[in-house]
């Protein structure tokens, strides 16, 4: 098998040289989550932000692979019982020991939809992000109802401007 001398286009985190790796890890059960979805993936994927490539994954089937090999993260989730979702809180028992002191200093931002009270699941994403090193490069987007979609997008977007910088 090649390794990395002789694959210098690959870096240690997997990315094709040149260009850099964003992973979005969502929940999305409803058609408010599913909108600010599709503003964050807008604002990660505008085509003046050349050199990152924006890889999606619902929490349930999201991988510490795939954490492993990006260079910076999104996370999105509803607010369920005080707390993010479980499908979130799954992805996060998943890869945190395996991505632990591998991933520190990786830039990530979120957003929260609730309709009640998110404020447990702003204070537990952040928690974990801080356990494991990650650097939040942006203001949680929180909506209660209707969303702010340019909130939203401007969040994929700065997240993506400082995963290419
Ligand atoms: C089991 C369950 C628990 C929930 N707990 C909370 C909560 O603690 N805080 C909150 O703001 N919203 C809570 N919600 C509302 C969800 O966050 C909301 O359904 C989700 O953000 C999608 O919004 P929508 O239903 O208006 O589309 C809960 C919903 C469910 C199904």
């Amino acid at each position: 098998m090649a390794n990395q001398e002789e694959r210098p286009e690959l870096s240690l985190a997997g990315s094709v040289r040149g260009m850099r790796r964003l992973l979005l890890v969502h929940h999305t059960p409803s058609p408010a989550l599913h909108a600010m979805f599709t503003a964050v993936v807008e604002g990660a994927t505008d085509p003046e932000l050349e050199g990152v490539t924006l890889v999606r994954r619902a929490a349930l089937a999201a991988t510490a692979s795939d954490v492993l090999e990006a260079d910076g993260y999104l996370l999105g989730t509803p607010a369920n019982i005080g707390y993010m979702s479980g499908a979130l809180k799954h992805f996060f028992d998943t890869i945190y020991y395996p991505c632990l002191d591998s991933t520190r200093d990786r830039p990530f931002g979120f957003y929260v939809h609730g309709n009640e009270g998110t404020e447990g699941a702003e204070r537990a994403i952040a928690s974990i992000a801080k356990a494991l090193g990650w650097e939040q490069v942006a203001a949680p987007v929180v909506a209660m109802g209707k969303p702010d979609l340019a909130a939203c997008k401007e969040l994929g977007g700065v997240v993506a401007a400082t995963v290419m910088s």
